[in-house]
């Protein structure tokens, strides 16, 4: 700490202060004095400074002006799990991030790794908010100077989509028209899109294209096919800069073990064939429930394009720098592979090292049989090919942070685990 007390002797000279000329002792208590308040100035501006630099500075912060050659990139829901890898991966290429999120599915613990990474003043700002609030939103366009949004905040669950497809069009449909009206007003003009291949339905060829038909079978695409279509047609008439990915299945975790998936224990049932996996070789559940053996795939299980986060994010990246205003670019981010639900299991009992139970049962209503893209669109114009493709080793850097966070990031609202 900087010793900002007078000591005892000066204290006591300090009392014989003399009104009639300077002398000696007189002049060195001035310059003490002078030194003092000097001290004291070059603290309150250091103090000021930092205050500026700050995020909580109400006046303007890094964040509220544009700056040449810093992108700020608004990351919606940023406390989950392809967000927190997507603003971890900006931040580790210079961007600023600013993350929204109400963290109705995310952890606030992800938020905090990111907070240690990359401490420094203006880089990183996490804004608790809700994108159903049009009036929060408004504000924090209005209070930021963003260079361009990746919008991942959403609910997306196809199973729970079925049960509370309501609450799918409002936040995924609804909310996507919210932030694009606040982009609109605030002249924001670079949006990447979060889209699914749910949106395609059940096509009757593979691979998907990005021609293929889309015909959505649960609410969970038909709201995001519906929040597509909105984009579209406002794209039609403005300079925005538009990039919609449609994921396959997203997998894997932060080769160096910052951050991984953990979705609320509650959502379990709804979960993903990779959750499942990791909960049966921890324990928490008995084992894995295979439904399916009879389709028409090569081992009778359906079969899907499972695709690495750390490609995915990789993908985000290219898309931003190749966003161009006035054109829209519609990709898929697949690996082009399908891989049997039987095959993951293999590779999930080799990365895990756990011999899984596993239960075969008849088939659930609305599964498809195979689901696999053609990533030859991406491949060709954003020069973007999935690298992760090795099932076992994207489960095994997955699984490598599970065993490390049996609770996930902990209490997903507290900063403490
Ligand atoms: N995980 C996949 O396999 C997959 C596949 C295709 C598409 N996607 C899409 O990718 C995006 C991210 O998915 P994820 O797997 O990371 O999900 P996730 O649940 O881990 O993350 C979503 C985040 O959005 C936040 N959020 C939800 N509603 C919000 C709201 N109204 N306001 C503010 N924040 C809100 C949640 O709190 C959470 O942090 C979603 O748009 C999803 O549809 C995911």
């Amino acid at each position: 700490m900087l010793g900002l007390g007078r000591n005892r002797s000066q204290t006591r000279t300090s009392r014989s202060w003399s009104f009639s000329g300077m002398d000696y002792a007189d002049s060195k208590r001035k310059s003490n004095f002078a030194g003092k308040i000097l001290l004291a100035a070059c603290l309150t501006a250091m103090c000021i400074i930092m205050l500026r630099n700050s995020s909580s500075f109400s006046g303007r912060s890094a964040f509220s002006r544009h700056e040449l050659g810093i992108t700020h990139v608004l990351v919606t829901g940023g406390a989950g799990y392809i967000g927190s890898h997507a603003a971890y991966r900006l931040l580790k290429d210079s961007h600023r991030v600013t993350i929204v999120d109400n963290l109705s599915r995310g952890n606030i613990g992800a938020i905090k790794v990111l907070q240690e990474q990359f401490p420094e003043p203006g880089r990183l700002q996490f804004i608790y908010a809700d994108l159903g609030d049009a009036k929060a939103v408004n504000k924090i366009f209005a209070e930021n100077a963003f260079d361009a949004v990746m919008h991942f905040a959403a609910v997306a669950y196809v199973g729970e989509s079925t049960l509370e497809p309501l609450r799918y069009y409002h936040n995924i449909t609804s909310n996507t028209l919210g932030v694009l009206e606040a982009m609109a007003a605030h002249g924001v003009n670079t949006l990447i899109y979060s889209s699914t291949c749910a949106t395609y339905g059940e096509p009757d060829k593979m691979p998907i294209t990005e021609e293929t038909p889309q015909v959505p079978i649960n609410p969970y695409g038909k709201a995001k096919k519906m929040a597509e279509d909105i984009i579209l047609d406002f794209s039609k008439n403005s300079d925005m800069a538009v990039m919609i990915l449609r994921y396959f299945n997203v997998i894997g975790s932060d080769p160096e073990g910052r951050l991984g998936e953990a979705p609320r224990p509650e959502l379990r049932e709804h979960g993903r064939i990779s959750g499942a996996c990791f909960d049966s070789a921890l324990g928490t559940i008995p084992g894995l429930k295979v439904k399916g053996t009879d389709y028409k795939t090569p081992d009778g299980t359906c079969v899907r394009d499972y695709i690495d986060v750390t490609d995915l994010v990789d993908a985000h990246v290219k898309a931003l720098a190749k966003a161009t205003h006035g054109k829209v670019g519609i990709y898929n981010v697949g690996t082009g592979k399908g891989r049997s639900v039987k095959e993951f299991v293999d590779a999930c009992k080799k990365a895990t090292g756990v011999d899984i139970k596993v239960e075969y049962l008849s088939r659930r209503p609305g599964d498809y049989a195979e689901v696999y893209s053609n990533p030859s669109k991406i491949n060709l114009e954003l020069n973007w090919t999935a690298q992760y493709t090795d099932l076992k080793e994207s489960l095994q850097t997955a699984w490598r942070w599970q065993q490390k966070h049996r609770n996930g990031y902990g209490s997903p609202l507290a900063l403490d685990s």
